[in-house]
């Protein structure tokens, strides 16, 4: 599903990028531009990344 349709970014490619280590909004916008033109993404792009932070965190919660 396109999330940034400015850019051309999906909510997967977002997903795979904070996977790679971009954990902030900011660091998102500097990989993919998402927010960097009308700003109609920024919501759905945090949903996804607390979303995945989320995730990320109870992974290493099972692992410790
Ligand atoms: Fe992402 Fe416009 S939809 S900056």
């Amino acid at each position: 599903m396109y999330v940034c349709i400015c850019h051309g970014v999906t909510d997967s490619k977002i997903a795979d990028t904070i996977d790679d280590g971009a954990h902030t909004m900011k660091e998102l916008t500097a990989e993919l531009k998402v927010g960097s033109q009308c700003g109609k993404c920024c919501q759905c792009t945090k949903k996804i990344l607390n979303t995945k932070l989320m995730q990320i965190a109870e992974a290493q919660a099972d692992v410790a």
